[in-house]
């Protein structure tokens, strides 16, 4: 139940309107304190409404997952600073809390790995689809489709009635998006898809997945597990961004779980968002193949002209720092020491990082690294493809959207999500028939005989 999670209603803002109308609108209160002027009856009562291309300034609804001071760099989940989470949990954990609110207890945490476990494996006969794909379609199109479809194979998910179809849901949801994230691999460098196995945990089971093959048997180091375990913590949830506001949307006109989730996924898909990861290290290699120096590359950025962007700068909420990416840039230095990896896309990266940050043009714009500056070098540690990383983000990020989801399920007070828009288009015109728009259009082009100086070519 989310409607009025804060009730503290005791201020109101009034707002004057240039034909002299007045509307008092309350304030709400969250529970950091942040104020947010409530114009939900502002149409009703005045005609207006507000507008705000992008939602820089929206607050589009009350939320208990996750809460973010963009100027002091906070990140938590249900109340937990993100740095303890990412020191003390397990990926499960952190989603257990994502999505119910509060840190499991043993039994809470050993049923739901049990259930992860029992849903693990595809149906045998969804494994076709994969077939169905051309050689080298993008890992993250198969995804969203195939996650939509395995709606199909539960059809007892389409309606949630219960806790415990929740959790069952959730469960199948989280085990498969991380068995179909890793057989999308397979098929796309036409690999056998390999099963998942009974006697490993959520992490290792996904790289199991990912690199053992029929003949041969992968097993994670120990550093490589905490590290992707660190990664998909960082990636559960990140408040109202655009995939998880997609979620919300779609979850708003009731569609199922499934539906919703593989929604998300496309939404995430986009460069600005979680493609970025995929952007930097691209971004990395050209400059290293070019022989280009981190400075000229940063000319080319500041060069507006160039319509190239620094990757993995920038944030629309974060304005000083990105906590997750000081979590991650010394996860990164661990990671690469520890499996003695010199990878000379983090020198890069790392002065990159110390160029831009000492360029009036990033400060003053305030953009820092943000969560896929370093990302992308830990996934590359990892083995893993570029193509593959939004993958990984979306199995991380699948918590938050089932929390997300939950939170509109749940809440009776739910209404559909349905923004308006200010008209800029031709105000009303009369209706011609074809003969009449015909003869109105080429009126329109003639050019008049006098001015006409070849003839009557017109070229
Ligand atoms: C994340 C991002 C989409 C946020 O966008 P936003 O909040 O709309 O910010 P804006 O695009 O309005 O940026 C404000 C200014 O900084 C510039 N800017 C923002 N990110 C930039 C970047 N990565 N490189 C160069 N300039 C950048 C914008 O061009 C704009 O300049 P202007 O004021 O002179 O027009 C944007 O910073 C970006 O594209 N970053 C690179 C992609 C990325 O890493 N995405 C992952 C996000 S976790």
């Amino acid at each position: 139940m989310t409607e009025n999670l804060v009730d503290d209603i005791t201020q109101s803002a009034s707002l004057t309107l240039p034909d002299g109308q007045r509307a008092d609108l309350p304030i709400v209160v969250g529970t950091e304190g942040e104020r947010a002027i409530d114009i939900s009856k502002l149409r009703a009562q005045t005609g207006y409404i507000t507008l705000d291309d992008g939602y820089t300034n929206t607050g589009s609804c009350q939320s208990a997952i996750t809460y973010i001071d963009g100027e002091a760099g906070i990140l938590r989940y249900r109340g937990y600073p993100i740095e303890d989470i990412a020191k003390h949990c397990s990926f499960i954990e952190a989603a257990q809390l994502v999505i119910w609110g509060e840190l499991p207890s043993p039994d809470q945490r050993s049923h739901f790995s049990d259930i992860l476990t029992e849903n693990s494996a595809l149906p045998e006969d969804f494994r076709r689809h994969f077939a169905a794909f051309p050689p080298h379609a993008h890992p993250m199109s198969i995804m969203s489709a195939l996650i939509n479809a395995l709606q199909s194979y539960d059809l007892p998910g389409l309606t949630i009635d219960s806790d415990e179809e929740f959790e069952r849901v959730s469960a199948t949801l989280m085990s498969k998006v991380r068995t179909i994230a890793a057989a999308s691999y397979k098929s796309s460098i036409g690999e056998p898809i390999i099963y998942p196995r009974y006697d490993l945990r959520y992490v290792e089971n996904f790289l199991h997945m990912m690199f053992s093959r029929p003949y041969r048997n992968f097993v994670p180091t120990a550093e490589a597990t905490r590290a992707l375990n660190l990664f998909l913590i960082l990636h559960a949830d990140h408040e109202q961004n655009c995939s998880t506001s997609t979620v919300r949307m779609v979850a708003s006109g009731q569609a199922n779980l499934y539906a919703s989730v593989a929604a998300g996924v496309c939404a995430l898909w986009g460069s600005l968002h979680g493609g970025a990861n995929q952007a930097v290290i691209e971004m990395l290699d050209l400059i290293l193949e070019s022989g280009m120096s981190t400075k000229e590359y940063i000319a080319k950025v500041k060069d507006r002209s160039s319509g190239i962007k620094l990757m993995g700068f920038g944030h629309r909420v974060y304005r000083n720092f990105d906590p997750r990416s000081r979590i991650l840039k010394d996860a990164c230095d661990d990671l690469l020491n520890a499996l003695n990896i010199d990878d000379p896309r983090l020198n890069i990266a790392r002065e990159l990082e110390e160029v831009a940050l000492a360029d009036d043009y990033f400060v003053s714009r305030r953009l820092y690294p943000n969560v896929d500056f370093y990302s992308g070098t830990i996934l590359t540690a990892l083995g893993i493809p570029p193509e593959m990383f939004t993958v990984i983000f979306a199995i991380g990020r699948t918590a938050g959207w089932i929390a997300n989801w939950k939170e509109i399920h749940d809440n009776p007070a739910s209404r559909i999500y349905r923004p308006r828009q200010i008209y800029v288009g031709p105000p009303q015109r009369e209706w011609m028939n074809r003969f009449q728009r015909e003869k109105a259009t080429s009126q329109e082009f003639r050019v008049p005989d006098e001015l006409r100086s070849d003839g009557g070519v017109v070229a």
